[in-house]
């Protein structure tokens, strides 16, 4: 008894070993909004548990354009974060230069290519490795409308492009704003795409932003495209607001319009801002794209720089896949698990609906230019930056970006010989 006691006294004096982180990981990333910062923290927390400190390194910036330029002078400067948020097609471009460390024996030991979606395995990979861990599955085409404004105009969600119109109509009728938009480029550029493969089809789609052949930038499904996206400026409550994403949500909680296009992550955020789903506001598929995934993954990578922190790199990519953290992870991120063994009854109506269609598999899942999913960072800055010049400026016709998009997809081809 008295043993049992000192030894007791002693073990609250004596530091807990897996309480002490033994080692820490500079982590990199754009996470910075209250849901963001949540799915962050639940990654945090889990590696602190397992004895390394998580040093967080958030740079500001929907969508990752001040992360991405941060990690490249720091990279440049030899002062690479030990993991970062990198996503698609950047991961290949880091893992060329051969900066990512390799960690297929993670994989191999958590079973990923079991776990993990087809989809989701070919994007962690690099020429047969692993180079990075998969988080979370974003829907980017995603439509978020406010249940309260459309029962006011009588209306149910609209599943074309039709329906989308008359509701805007009707919406507009009762004297509400139909749309909510920033006019950040990569806000525009989230609906555009939406709008692309809406009208388009996935094939379309793909022609245009995975192979961008310069045919496909003269083809008549682009310019009404951009017609859509001229008309439904006008449907917007100040689309030349350069507002971040998270004003955005926060107007869209305030019912200044009664919709808006973009990820699922806002959706996390209004639960944030205490707005119910499925009572307040509720998610449909963009009209259009039903049956369809428009996808983002999230993942990080690590950086091989000395070696020296390999134990706990290996750490963070193996509980990333795990099914507890991932299913705490995606329920603060809005975001789905990258786990075929997910159990979409514990999901929300809206999740519910995004793994289910990607788990229909790779006819279903389309890849966001945008989101780096589909195109290498140069061509997606390109295009995102015809499309912005065409929105904020009504004197460019659509016919005049078809030919400039040509233009651009040929320079392109030409200087990488694609
Ligand atoms: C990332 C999300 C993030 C969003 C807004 C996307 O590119 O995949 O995790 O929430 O940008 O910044």
């Amino acid at each position: 008894m008295l043993l049992g006691l000192a030894l007791c006294g002693l073990a609250a004096i004596l530091p807990r070993a897996e309480a002490q982180p033994s080692s820490s990981l500079q982590v990199h990333h754009w996470w910075t909004s209250a849901s963001e910062r949540r799915a962050a923290n639940v990654l945090a927390l889990r590696l602190g548990e397992e004895g390394v400190e998580w040093k967080d390194g958030a740079i500001p910036g929907g969508a990752g354009l001040g992360a991405g330029k941060v990690l490249k002078s720091r990279v440049l400067a030899g002062d690479a974060p030990d993991a970062t948020q990198i996503i698609g097609a950047s991961i290949g471009e880091w893992a060329e230069l051969g900066l990512l460390l390799e960690f297929d024996g993670v994989a191999v030991a958590g079973g990923w290519n079991n776990a993990l979606f087809p989809t989701v395995l070919a994007l962690v990979q690099h020429r047969k490795h692993v180079v990075a861990a998969p988080l979370g599955i974003h829907r980017i085409n995603t439509l978020l409308y406010n249940r309260k404004l459309f029962a006011r105009a009588k209306l149910a969600p609209p599943s074309t492009w039709h329906e989308l119109a008359l509701a805007a109509a009707a919406l507009r009728a009762v004297g509400v704003a139909p749309l909510l938009q920033s006019s950040e480029p990569w806000q525009v550029a989230t609906l555009f795409e939406n709008l692309v493969l809406a009208e388009g089809g996935p094939d379309y789609y793909r022609e245009l932003f995975v192979r961008q052949t310069p045919q496909a930038a003269a083809d008549a499904r682009l310019a009404v495209a951009l017609e859509r996206l001229r008309l439904m400026k006008g449907w917007m409550a100040s689309p030349l607001d350069e507002q971040p994403w998270t004003g955005v949500v926060r107007r869209f909680a305030r019912r200044e319009a009664a919709m808006l296009v973009t990820g699922d992550w806002a959706k996390a955020e209004l639960k944030e801002l205490g707005v119910p789903l499925d009572d307040e506001f509720s998610c449909a598929p963009m009209p259009g794209t039903g049956k369809l995934h428009l996808y983002s993954v999230d993942t990080l990578s690590m950086f091989t720089q000395d070696y020296a922190h390999v134990a706990a790199q290996e750490k963070l990519a193996r509980l990333a896949v795990t099914p507890a953290v991932q299913q705490q992870y995606n329920l603060a991120k809005g975001s789905v698990p990258v786990r075929r063994d997910a159990d979409p009854a514990q999901m929300d109506s809206c999740a519910r609906a995004s793994w289910t269609a990607f788990a229909k598999g790779a006819q279903s899942q389309v890849p966001s230019l945008v989101h780096r999913m589909a195109a290498d960072e140069e061509s997606r800055d390109a295009i995102i930056a015809e499309v912005h010049r065409f929105f904020v400026n009504d004197a460019v016709t659509p016919g005049e970006v078809q030919r400039r998009l040509a233009a651009v997809l040929r320079s392109l081809k030409l200087q990488h010989r694609k």
